[in-house]
C-alpha cells in the first residue's frame, strides 16, 4: 500500500456519530527516524469509549482534538526498524494508537504469536476488554462461590468474559443481552446459568425469576433502566463494578438517574467506577491466570471481525445498536 489512510476527527458528534464527523484522508507513508519503527496496522479495536473520546465531556483521557487522527487500539506488524529491539515481521501493539494504515512509533508492545496463539487472541481473550473483565470482576466484584452475579451487555467483549470468570468462581451467573440469539450463545456456549433479553422481557420480573436469592454482584456495562431494575434486587453489601454506561454515550443532554439509587445506601452496597488502565501495574496477575483458562477451554472468546479501515465509523455504530457479538474489530490489512 503506497498511502497512509487516516481517519481524522472533523467535528464533535452530536448524538449518534454521523457521516462527516470523521474524515478519511490519504497521506504519504511516514518514514521512521532514528530509534523509530514503522508499523503497518492489521487490526483496529472498536470500543464504546471511542465515542467518549470524540466528545469534549469530562473524561479519563484527553479528548481527541479536532483535526487529530482518531484514537484507537491497533495490532500491527513492523515493516521497518531503526530500533535494535524490533525487527521487520514482529507483531506489536503500537503505543501510538490510531485509526490508520501506518504509524511511526517510538515504542510498542511486542506480542507473542504462534500456532496456538493467533494475533486475534490479543483482541479477544488476552485483549484489553478481557483485562477489564478480569480486574473489574475479581478486584471490585469479589465474587464468592454461591453468590449471584449479574452482567449487562453479556454477549459483548467485556460481558462475555465476566460471566465466564464468575462461573469459574462458582457463582450463579445471569446475563442481560439484546437478542434471543445472544442469550442463547451465552447460555449454551459460554455456560451462563440464564440470560434475559432486555428488549422483549420485563427486566425486573425476569431478574426476580432468575435471581431468587437476590443479586450480590452487578457488573455494570450499560446504565439506565437496567441499573434501576438491578438496584431494586441487590443484597446487603452487594458490589457493583461500574465498568461502562454505554446507554448514555450518545446522549446530547442530561440522562435520567436511577430511581433506586437509595438502595446503595439501604443495602450498604459498594459501587465503584474503574478504568482498565488503573490495573496495568498488576497486569501480571491477568497473564498468570488467563492463558491457562483459554488453553483449557474454561474461557472462550469471540471476535467479530469486519473488513476495511474505510468502514470503521459505520461499524462503530454496531456497538450502540447491538450489532456485534463478542469483540468488535476492523481488519485494516492482511496478516503477514
Ligand atoms: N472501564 C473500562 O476500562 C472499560 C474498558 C472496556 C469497556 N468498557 C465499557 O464496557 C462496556 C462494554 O464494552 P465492550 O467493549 O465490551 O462492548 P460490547 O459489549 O462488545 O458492545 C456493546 C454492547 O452494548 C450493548 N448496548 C448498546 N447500547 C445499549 C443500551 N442502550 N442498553 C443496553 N445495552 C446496550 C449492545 O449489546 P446488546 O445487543 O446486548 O444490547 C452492544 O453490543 C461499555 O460500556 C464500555 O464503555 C469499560
Amino acid at each position: 500500500m503506497s498511502v497512509n489512510r487516516r481517519w481524522k476527527l472533523k467535528k464533535r458528534p452530536v448524538g449518534d456519530l454521523a457521516p462527516g464527523d470523521l474524515e478519511l484522508v490519504s497521506e504519504a507513508v511516514p518514514t521512521p527516524g532514528p530509534g523509530q519503527i514503522l508499523i503497518r496496522n492489521i487490526y483496529l479495536s472498536l470500543d464504546p469509549t471511542n465515542r467518549i473520546w470524540m466528545s469534549d465531556m469530562d473524561q479519563y483521557m484527553p479528548p481527541v482534538e479536532i483535526g487529530d487522527v482518531m484514537r484507537g487500539g491497533t495490532i500491527g506488524v513492523v515493516e521497518a526498524s531503526n530500533n535494535p529491539g524490533f525487527k521487520p515481521g514482529d507483531i506489536v501493539q503500537p503505543f501510538d494508537m490510531g485509526w490508520q494504515d501506518y504509524v511511526v512509533s517510538n515504542g510498542a508492545q511486542k506480542l507473542q504469536v504462534g500456532p496456538d496463539l493467533p494475533i486475534l487472541a490479543y483482541m479477544g481473550g488476552l485483549g484489553m476488554t478481557a483485562i477489564t473483565a478480569y480486574f473489574g470482576l475479581l478486584d471490585i466484584g469479589k465474587p464468592k462461590p454461591g453468590e449471584t452475579v449479574v452482567v449487562s451487555a453479556a454477549a459483548g467483549a467485556v460481558g462475555s468474559i465476566v460471566g465466564q470468570i464468575a462461573k469459574l468462581k462458582g457463582c450463579h451467573v445471569v446475563g442481560l443481552a439484546g437478542s434471543d440469539d445472544k442469550c442463547k450463545w451465552v447460555v449454551d456456549e459460554l455456560g451462563f446459568d440464564a440470560c434475559i433479553n432486555y428488549r422483549t422481557e420485563n427486566v425486573l420480573e425476569a431478574l426476580r425469576r432468575e435471581c431468587p436469592k437476590g443479586i450480590d454482584v452487578y457488573f455494570e456495562n450499560v446504565g439506565g433502566e437496567i441499573l434501576d431494575a438491578v438496584l431494586t434486587l441487590i443484597n446487603l453489601e452487594a458490589r457493583i463494578p461500574v465498568c461502562g454506561l454505554i446507554s448514555t454515550y450518545n446522549a446530547d443532554g442530561p440522562v435520567p438517574g436511577p430511581y433506586m439509587f437509595r438502595n446503595i445506601l439501604m443495602k450498604r452496597a459498594l459501587l465503584k467506577g474503574f478504568i482498565v488502565i488503573d490495573y496495568f501495574p498488576r497486569i501480571a496477575e491477568f497473564f498468570a491466570d488467563m492463558p491457562g483458562w483459554l488453553a483449557s477451554g474454561q474461557i472462550k472468546w469471540k471476535v467479530d471481525v469486519r473488513q476495511g479501515l474505510e468502514n470503521a465509523p459505520v461499524v462503530l455504530q454496531d456497538l450502540f445498536t447491538g450489532g456485534n457479538t463478542g469483540k468488535l474489530v476492523v481488519q485494516i490489512g492482511p496478516e503477514p
